[in-house]
């Protein structure tokens, strides 16, 4: 007979504290965590997603593919081998993953650094200089898309050059949308401190704002840039997938958060743009220039020019992390 060893609770709290640092639209924070003694579910939390955004609720799929990815990766640097599955209820699709730690193992220097980049981790949506050095980071970038089933594209200047003008159309056509107004409304200023949303340290003021042309449009922020003079420079990348179904979405979000926390080892700066796959003829647009497939999500990729704004919040361990022991998971 083996006997289960079990995480002890501090090690489970302090897991998933580190895991919800995952970035999610708008800090949305769309995930719950289940806890029942040994094992998490990971469910949809359908309270906190954004229709007139998010329609099909394709970026809280993602959003719960990049949590899941963080976990596993907070988990290997406790010390824990895991076991996942994922949408193990094949009729309840709100169940997106399982994650059962396993056993115990001895801490490895690669899964702690990887741990840390989840620490330092966060979305810079100011000018950024080139990376450095753009040798072997997009066939690095491109492997760990293509361990999720997600094609990692780079666009040229003439791609740069197409996607701002189908950013420009996407702001265009959402001025009509009082709708999306309100939702990026609430989500940055209509927040009364519950750690979710998008806070006005983390949007460019309104001198700064418009000159990172691929930018969603924020109302305006206090984060100031210390160089007015520098354009940004950053490289795009595309995630695109074969389909729009949920569990390619949550591969998606998978290889999402495992592309931003290898730029962060790297010491590059991220931001994940979406405001251009939300709306269909934009999305069309660029799915032209990803050879026909379902374009996701973008990263833009630099060398950051500014300080790091505070620490976005998060909502508090207990309202994502519910303990339930004594009840086994089926
Ligand atoms: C699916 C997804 C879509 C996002 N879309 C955008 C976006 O269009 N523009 C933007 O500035 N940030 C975007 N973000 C970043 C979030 O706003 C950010 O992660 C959140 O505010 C938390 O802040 P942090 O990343 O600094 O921790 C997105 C993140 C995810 C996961």
């Amino acid at each position: 007979m083996t006997i289960e060893q079990v995480p002890d609770p501090a090690t489970v709290r302090a897991v998933f504290n580190r895991a919800t640092r995952a970035p999610s639209l708008h800090n949305s924070q769309p995930w719950h965590w289940y806890w029942d003694g040994s094992a998490a579910e990971l469910r949809v939390d359908s309270t906190r997603l954004l229709p007139a955004t998010d329609t099909f609720n394709r970026e809280g799929i993602l959003g719960c593919g990049v949590v899941l990815h963080h976990s596993e990766v907070a988990w290997a640097a406790a010390g824990w081998d895991i076991r996942t599955s994922r949408f193990p209820e094949p009729t309840a699709r709100t169940h997106v993953a399982s994650v059962q730690p396993v056993s115990p193992h001895a801490l490895r220097e690669p899964e702690q650094l990887m741990g840390a980049a989840i620490d330092r981790r966060y979305s810079d949506r100011m000018p950024m200089n080139p990376p450095p050095e753009w040798v072997t980071t997009p066939t690095v970038l491109e492997f760990l898309g293509h361990r999720s089933h997600t094609s990692v594209t780079f666009l040229d200047d003439t791609g740069v050059g197409e996607l701002q003008r189908i950013s420009e159309l996407t702001m265009r056509l959402r001025r009509y949308d009082p709708q999306y107004g309100s939702e990026l409304n609430w989500w940055s200023t209509g927040l009364d401190q519950d750690g979710a949303g998008v806070p006005a340290s983390a949007r460019p003021s309104a001198d700064d704002r418009g000159r990172v042309p691929l930018d969603r449009e924020f109302p305006a922020g206090t984060a100031e840039s210390p160089d007015p003079d520098v354009d940004d420079a950053a490289r795009i990348a595309v995630l695109s997938t074969d389909d729009d179904a949920a569990p390619t979405l949550l591969d998606c979000g998978y290889a999402l958060s495992a592309v931003l926390l290898e730029c962060t080892m790297q010491g590059l700066s991220t931001c994940t743009v979406s405001h251009v796959v939300e709306l269909p003829s934009p999305r069309a647009m660029l799915a032209e220039l990803v050879g026909r497939r379902y374009p996701q999500v973008l990263v833009r990729i630099g060398t950051a020019c500014s300080p790091p704004p505070p620490r976005t919040p998060r909502r508090a361990i207990d309202s994502v992390l519910e303990v339930r022991v004594g009840r086994r998971q089926g």
